[in-house]
């Protein structure tokens, strides 16, 4: 913890995206450690084996250049992007800046993305069973058509990718998040099932969806029919806000809202997916995990698996082992065998 102290002391001076550039960088040298693991964290979801519930969230390895490193960090899995088919700068700088008193970021990056060639490059030609990467895919902000690139998407990495999380929800791309309304939805659903079936079915990867925790419960509870009906797979919840009501600023700054001041909001939106969809199928809990005690709430509150990323900036790469510690003691405090008997304990489905 010392050490990260002082390695955040000299990044914080530094403009945020400077000095997520240098962690990018410096851990490219991070070493294989022989990272704990815990046998009541680990379970089997959409198929796929996780050693542990706790992942990165996507935005932090957007161009893949680091994901095999991720797993040193002791993370059970990795989402890269999110991956436009061209590739883009996004939106102007400054456009990532700190409320460090909030333990918050907020960003407008709009999408840079390095784009689907680069990428692919970089990933695992066919699915690794051992290291769970998910491909996070978006729009570029120039398309004519999002659903054209997000079909794009699930054929370029059906092959490589452990899942697919189809992106829908961040607020720095105008338009995108009207994908989530169920007249855009059933469209999106229908084109992304074309595809899937179209290409060879054992290559088929769970396909997720990414959802703002903006969205009005009316639209969610829509949102969630079609999912159910339409074989989605599961569902991540959630990104970034566009809600200020938590924080204290003297001027806006425009962008998604991540960290502290989410965790409130979003666990709240979880639970609502998780009644409305009766715990049919898993959910991603995101939004200001810092601790064992959060991600533990959010799996309560009908998570199956966590994600984090601001909690990363302010806490240290020492927190992934904390929270899956954490978490292991306190299934066994609460006497669960394991982590999926305790997804959802808080929630009451009707
Ligand atoms: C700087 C930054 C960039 C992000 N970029 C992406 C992105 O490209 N795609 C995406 O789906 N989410 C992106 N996110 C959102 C995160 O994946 C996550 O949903 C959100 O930050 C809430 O989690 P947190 O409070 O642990 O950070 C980004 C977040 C941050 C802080």
């Amino acid at each position: 913890m010392f050490l990260y102290n002082l390695i955040k002391f000299f990044l914080f001076l530094l403009d945020p995206e400077i000095s997520h550039r240098i962690t990018i960088f410096l851990l490219r040298f991070s070493l294989k450690k022989n990272n704990k693991e815990f046998a009541n964290l680990k379970n089997i979801v959409f198929g796929l084996r996780f050693n542990n519930p706790v992942g990165i969230a996507a935005g932090f390895d957007k161009n893949a250049e680091i994901y095999k490193q991720l797993f040193h960090l002791g993370f059970g899995f990795v989402e890269v992007g999110t991956v436009t088919p061209k590739p883009q700068s996004g939106n102007q700088r400054p456009r990532v800046f700190r409320l460090k008193k909030e333990e918050a970021i907020i960003n407008s990056l709009g999408f840079n993305s390095e784009g689907f060639d680069a990428i692919k490059i970089r990933l695992p030609s066919k699915r690794d069973i051992d290291q769970i990467v998910g491909v996070n895919i978006g729009a570029n902000k120039e398309s004519k058509n999002f659903i054209e690139d997000y079909k794009k998407g699930i054929e370029n990495f059906s092959n490589c990718a452990s899942y697919i999380t189809v992106n829908i929800s961040s607020p720095n791309t105008p338009g995108l998040r009207d994908l989530q309304l169920i007249e855009n939805l059933n469209d999106l659903i229908k084109n992304i099932n074309e595809v899937i079936e179209k290409n060879n079915n054992d290559s088929r990867p769970p396909v997720l969806l990414k959802i703002s925790p903006d969205m009005e419960d009316e639209d969610i509870k829509s949102l969630c029919s079609a999912v159910l009906s339409d074989g989605i797979d599961g569902i991540i919840i959630s990104n970034t806000t566009l809600d200020r009501s938590k924080l204290n600023l003297n001027e806006d700054i425009s962008g998604g809202l991540s960290g502290v001041p989410l965790f409130e909001l979003s666990t709240y939106k979880l639970n609502l997916v998780y009644r409305l969809t009766k715990g049919n199928i898993p959910l991603i809990g995101v939004g200001g995990i810092d601790s064992a005690e959060k991600a533990y709430e959010k799996i309560r509150n009908g998570a199956t698996l966590v994600q984090l990323y601001t909690g990363l900036v302010y806490n240290g790469p020492e927190m992934v082992a904390d929270i899956k510690e954490g978490l292991s003691d306190l299934l066994e405090r609460d006497g669960f065998d394991n982590i999926s008997n305790a997804v959802g304990a808080d929630v009451k489905i009707k």
